[in-house]
């Protein structure tokens, strides 16, 4: 039977035969495309998660059980629990001089919402040099391995999309100065998107069905199937420290974090924030029929979301800002037992009707399939979760206006880099709510924190206008 024939019959024992209705039409090119993006799907797996996603036994999971606040080490506030931190900083330090971190940083999304065209690393959002995000984190993995003189290795997840586009950008830039074989490079799965009343796959032209990336938690999957996981592991890595391409403001590689991760001896950990209020859109931290999980802003309850606690605070508080440690034997077991569950979510996309013409939809028509990397957490043995600062650690880049929008994202950069500086004792002018009046901006490369800016600004006393430290 040749390939066409045995697609065919497999097409038609899921209702799927229509995606050949244009082949007539298609050029060898066209119809080759056509056969091997089709011979990649598994079509049983779109079935049963088509069945889900109709009898809604996703969402009714979620609901079933009580959830309750997880336990969570909140920040330091006095001596000795600052000590603590210096003390693991060093358990941290330790581990990245001897080479056995590796930075892992997601950035295979489609940033639909930012409208940026090209890579969302690729945008420029240094308060006054521009600054790519992809520079920023860059510097910072350059800055680590000069300071513990070891090549920590920089893993960046793109798409089939977005790939391209990635490495290029990188080469352009002579890597931002790492070494090339410290930068490694490797492509996201997809799953097609279905027309969410019927179920049928959704063509985007007649030789091409409508694919998307698999989700952040493709990362796992992904790791393990371009051979980068055992390469790792080979090479001594333990513990991959994991974020996301949009927020810049992230302590890449943080020895505290990874001190507390290593003496818990966690094979998970996350970093979590007091959400601003109940429609903050961060997944939070709880505890549900004894195992920890986070739950998607949009899976939770409202009357969850809005609960307070006796002195006025959210109860479910911990919202999740997608920074992690992941053990590499964890990420390991994940990968062979193919453990994350698929999300159902509706959105707009493009497609071919039935008449061959392009449908552009202004409501959402179809259903996408994603995975989330913070569904490992109920599938780690053990896992810790710890309070951190938003002005230090996160504002992600997410739109185009509005909140987490670029004009914040400088702001919340410039006035990171003030504190630092009155830190220092340096006199920084600030408005009434606290943000610096100057854009400022600091080189991971001049400095990576508070500290090491401290020992480079004695002869600086006041600022006076927009401040660039490179
Ligand atoms: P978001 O969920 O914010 O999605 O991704 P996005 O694609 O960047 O933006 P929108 O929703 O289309 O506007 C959070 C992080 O996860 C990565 C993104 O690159 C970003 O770093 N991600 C997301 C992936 O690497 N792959 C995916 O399939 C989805």
């Amino acid at each position: 039977m040749s390939d066409y024939e045995n697609l065919r019959r497999q097409l038609s024992e899921h209702g799927q035969e229509h995606l050949l209705r244009w082949w007539p039409d298609l050029d060898e090119n066209q119809r080759a495309n056509l056969l091997s993006q089709i011979a990649s799907l598994d079509l049983g797996l779109v079935q049963h998660l088509w069945n889900q996603a109709v009898s809604g036994s996703v969402r009714k999971s979620v609901k079933q059980e009580a959830m309750e606040p997880a336990p969570v080490r909140r920040r330091a506030e006095s001596f000795e629990e600052w000590e603590r931190e210096q003390q693991e900083a060093e358990v941290g330090e330790v581990a990245l001089r001897a080479g056995q971190v590796a930075v892992l940083l997601v950035a295979g999304g489609q940033g639909t919402r930012l409208g940026h065209p090209g890579p969302k690393g690729t945008y420029p959002i240094g308060p006054i040099t521009q600054r790519t995000l992809f520079q920023i984190h860059a510097e910072k993995v350059l800055a680590l391995t000069r300071r513990y003189e070891a090549p920590i290795p920089l893993c960046i997840m793109t798409s089939p999309e977005n790939d391209t586009a990635t490495r290029q950008f990188f080469q352009t830039h002579a890597w931002f100065g790492l070494d090339p074989g410290q930068v490694h490079f490797f492509v996201q799965g997809t799953m097609p998107a279905v027309n969410a009343t019927t179920g049928k796959l959704l063509l985007v032209e007649k030789h091409s069905l409508a694919l998307s990336p698999n989700g952040h938690g493709g990362v796992v999957e992904a790791l393990a199937r371009s051979g980068l996981l055992t390469r790792l592991e080979q090479q001594g890595v333990r513990h991959l420290f994991y974020f996301q391409v949009d927020n810049p403001l992230v302590k890449v590689a943080d020895p505290v974090f990874l001190g507390q991760h290593i003496e818990a001896r966690a094979e998970m950990s996350l970093k979590v924030l007091p959400k601003l209020g109940p429609e903050e859109r961060l997944g939070v931290v709880v505890r549900q029929g004894g195992q920890l999980r986070v739950i998607e802003y949009s899976d939770l309850p409202s009357e969850l979301a809005c609960k307070r606690s006796p002195d006025g605070s959210l109860e479910l508080w911990a919202g999740s800002i997608a920074i992690h440690v992941f053990d590499l034997a964890f990420l390991k077991r994940l990968a062979e037992t193919s453990a994350l569950p698929y999300h159902v979510a509706r959105k707009v996309v493009t497609y071919v009707d039935d008449s061959g013409l392009i449908v552009r939809p202004e409501q959402p028509n179809a259903i996408k399939f994603e995975r989330f990397v913070f569904d490992a957490l109920p599938l780690a043995r053990k896992a810790i979760i710890v309070e951190t600062d938003r002005r230090q650690e996160f504002e992600p880049l997410k739109n185009a206006e509005g909140e987490n929008s670029p004009t914040t994202v400088r702001q919340a950069l410039s006035d990171l880099y003030a504190e630092w500086l009155i830190s220092a004792g340096v006199q920084v002018p600030r408005k009434s709510n606290g943000s610096s009046v100057y854009p400022i901006e600091i080189s991971p490369l001049f400095a990576l924190d508070a500290e090491e800016l401290r020992a480079k600004v004695d002869n600086l006393e006041e600022v006076a206008g927009p401040l660039v430290l490179a």
